[in-house]
């Protein structure tokens, strides 16, 4: 019992006990609820046996458990019901694709779902019309690696158009079909994009974004002027979620990113950490595009038969373009806000080199924190010696971590921190002179997040670019006793870790501010606050 507990979030959405892969599916905004489905095992706390969680929220934030929405009961899915989206059709009619696995040899094939009482404000239950199967892999489609359909748009023709999720050999596919009528799919002659040595394609996602302002746009809104599009695909090899920011030719149905963006694992994350099959949903009632994904469990199998759970969904994010152009930006939702209870604040405090500071008064396990860090000058931030400078983020925090004394940083958070600093998951900056550029890297390390062995505890890390001529690095991270979700310069870089403390759990956590840099540095604001547990009803 007290290891089901000790670990467990408490305002991270999680169903009450087994596996989630969270494969955030078919998330929507409809009739004044939000939805999130979940790739769900009812039977234990490892994959298997998948099926369609459901769960409803005002506010995704308080949640109520439902019925389970999809079920292997038919030839076509009786192997696993896969992830899958919703499409809101005209009318205010939803309808959700998924992947059905019909055999042992997991050959996939895309069906559909209808809500059965369109009047019943949770649709509860989905049926499944008998014209199922909608779509089975055609000769020269690989039949087990075709899955994953994504929210329909629709084009100037009238069709609607999807993407499936797909590879040849080692090319990573996004297929495209379009449909008049939802039920009869044509493969288009050309994939939407594809990209050779990328390995299979999980999950994509497709959505235009609005080149200014942080306004979403809904999928079928591709004739906007001045917007840009963003295709995301989860890669199995590497286990993160990778994206483009690129445009989209409606006429000849060809996706190309920009040259800012490139295809594969060098390119832009949405979270440098552990953070995978996400997809993204337009929310009509504040006109916003949200984020979900998934951070599995980074500690042992046998621990999460134990702990009799694994998986949890990360705080939904809002997402849209940045101002350069060439990035997303993202930032909890505002309704996370809303859980905030007693406030602790610091103003102007210097940190020379060696300086904790601890931040006192609030559930350290269970917190937000936003902090803006200052500094006088560049000029101490150390030389990136030449033998380093091909080292990408996380090796280059495995190398320089929070201990290893630098000149302007490492400075950050330390988070659930155990009182004599016997364990900690640092979250910190660090800025290197590079060539004729700074290089900024933004990490969160795992390594000394528990004394237990046997734990997966990556250094993750990412650079960010922002412009240091107002000497100024802001980060926010949200502690939930489990996970650590932090957002470097107002969302540019996320990193999500899963840490798994022996000592630093619930009132044992402790949260410390530090700077281990020969430059001073300056809290000029922090401000955190304990996080309330919101309602989970099952
Ligand atoms: C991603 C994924 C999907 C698949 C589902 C199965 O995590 O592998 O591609 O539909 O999980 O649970």
């Amino acid at each position: 019992k007290v290891k089901q507990l000790e670990h467990r979030t408490h305002y991270h959405f999680q169903p009450q006990k087994h596996w989630i892969n969270a494969d955030p599916n078919g998330p929507m905004y409809y009739n004044g609820i939000y939805h999130l489905f979940y790739q769900y095992n009812p039977y234990g706390a490892v994959w298997g046996n998948i099926i369609w969680g459901h769960s409803v929220s005002m506010d995704l934030i308080n949640w109520k458990a439902l019925q389970p929405a999809i079920k292997p009961t038919k030839p076509y899915d009786r192997h696993g019901c896969w992830s899958g989206s919703a499409t809101i059709l005209p009318g205010n009619k939803p309808v959700i694709l998924y992947t059905g696995v019909v055999d042992e040899n997991k050959t996939q094939v895309q069906n559909y779902v209808l809500p059965k009482n369109i009047n019943d404000p949770y649709l509860e239950e989905w049926i499944k019309p008998d014209d199922n199967p909608l779509l089975v892999a055609e000769p020269g489609v690989n039949r087990t690696a075709f899955r994953d359909p994504t929210t329909a748009w629709m084009g100037r023709d009238g069709h609607w158009r999807i993407l499936i999720g797909s590879r040849r050999k080692h090319t990573g596919i996004a297929y495209l079909y379009k449909s008049k009528d939802f039920i009869k799919w044509v493969k288009a002659k050309h994939p939407l994009h594809s990209k050779d040595r990328t390995g299979n394609w999980e999950c994509p996602d497709f959505f235009p974004v609005a080149r200014e302002g942080k306004k979403g746009l809904d999928n079928s809104m591709i004739e906007e002027q001045n917007v840009k599009f963003v295709l995301k695909v989860s890669l199995d090899t590497t286990r993160y979620d990778y994206y483009t920011v690129g445009k989209y030719f409606p006429e000849i149905d060809r996706y190309i990113p920009d040259n800012t963006s490139v295809d594969g694992w060098k390119g832009l994350r949405y979270d440098y950490g552990n953070f995978y099959a996400s997809k993204s949903f337009f929310d009509a009632s504040k006109n916003r595009r949200i984020l979900w994904g998934w951070s599995n469990e980074s500690d042992t199998k046998m621990d999460d038969v134990e702990k009799g759970w694994a998986g949890i969904q990360t705080i939904p994010r809002r997402i849209w373009l940045h101002p350069n152009g060439k990035q997303l930006l993202a930032w909890p939702i505002e309704e996370v806000e809303s859980l905030r209870g007693h406030k602790v604040q610091l103003r102007n405090e210097n940190m020379k080199k060696g300086d904790v500071v601890e931040i006192k008064g609030i559930t350290a396990a269970q917190a937000d924190v936003e902090v803006v860090f200052s500094f006088p000058s560049l000029d101490k931030a150390e030389p990136l010696h030449p033998s380093l400078d091909h080292l990408d983020a996380h090796e280059l925090c495995s190398r320089k971590g929070s201990s290893v004394h630098g000149g302007l940083g490492p400075f950050g958070l330390l988070t659930l921190a155990s009182g004599k600093l016997e364990e900690y998951t640092p979250v910190f900056v660090r800025v290197f002179k590079a060539k004729n550029k700074h290089k900024i890297l933004l990490c969160s390390d795992a390594s000394s997040s528990s004394l237990k062995k046997g734990l997966y505890k990556p250094s993750f890390a990412g650079f960010l670019d922002v412009d240091l001529a107002k000497k100024k690095l802001s980060l926010r991270s949200l502690i939930d006793h489990s996970v650590v979700e932090s957002f470097g310069a107002g969302g540019e870089v996320c990193i999500t870790s899963r840490v798994y403390p022996a000592l630093a759990v619930s009132d044992n956590a402790h949260l410390y501010a530090f700077n281990n840099g020969s430059e001073t540095v300056a809290i000029e604001t922090l401000d955190a606050w304990s996080i309330k547990g919101p309602k989970f009803m099952n």
